[in-house]
């Protein structure tokens, strides 16, 4: 599916588009790549690529300039992961584009008490509160945890 940014057929407000695919394992990489963030095993891309809830990439003139994903178990949880737009492209309402696309997939398929999560990078919290997501610790929450890497 694709779209701009009214998502209703009228006149794109944006030259950005959407479209509700994940991105390619090479579009995938030069995503992150393009922010700094590192190589990965290559089987472990394509398994999480294919096997997110939801994927949306945003395009300028058919070429991936950000992406964003949900992955989860579909009832209960559900973390959103990888949110990421080309420096080139930052500051111009692409993100926005994928967060809104995110929401939109949270409001038709999330039932009311599921738990909707995610890690934010550094300095990157002010971006997803836009949203409705709050930092913990916070009342009756404690921080979150993960997994020392071996
Ligand atoms: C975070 C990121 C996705 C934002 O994308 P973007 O395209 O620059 O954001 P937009 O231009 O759509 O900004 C939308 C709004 O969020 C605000 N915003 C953007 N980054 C923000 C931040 N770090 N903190 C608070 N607000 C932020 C913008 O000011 C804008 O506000 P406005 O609507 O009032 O003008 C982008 O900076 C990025 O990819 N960073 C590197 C990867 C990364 O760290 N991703 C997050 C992983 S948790």
């Amino acid at each position: 599916m694709v779209r701009g940014a009214d998502g209703a057929g009228g006149p794109p407000a944006t030259p950005y588009r959407l479209e509700e695919r994940p991105p390619t394992p090479d579009e995938y990489r030069a995503l992150r790549a393009a922010v700094g963030w590192g190589a990965q095993d290559e089987e472990a891309v394509r398994a999480a690529l294919t096997g997110a809830l939801y994927s949306v990439c945003a395009t300028l003139d058919g070429a991936v300039v950000g992406c964003g994903r949900v992955v989860g178990d579909g009832g209960l949880y559900y973390y959103v992961q990888d949110i990421v737009v080309t420096p080139r492209h930052q500051g111009r309402g692409v993100g926005r584009l994928i967060m809104d696309a995110v929401m939109r997939y949270f409001r038709a398929h999330a039932r009311r008490g599921a738990f909707i999560g995610l890690m934010a990078a550094d300095g990157k919290a002010g971006f997803y509160e836009r949203y409705g997501f709050a930092a913990r610790p916070s009342p009756g929450f404690g921080p979150g945890m993960q997994l020392r890497p071996s």
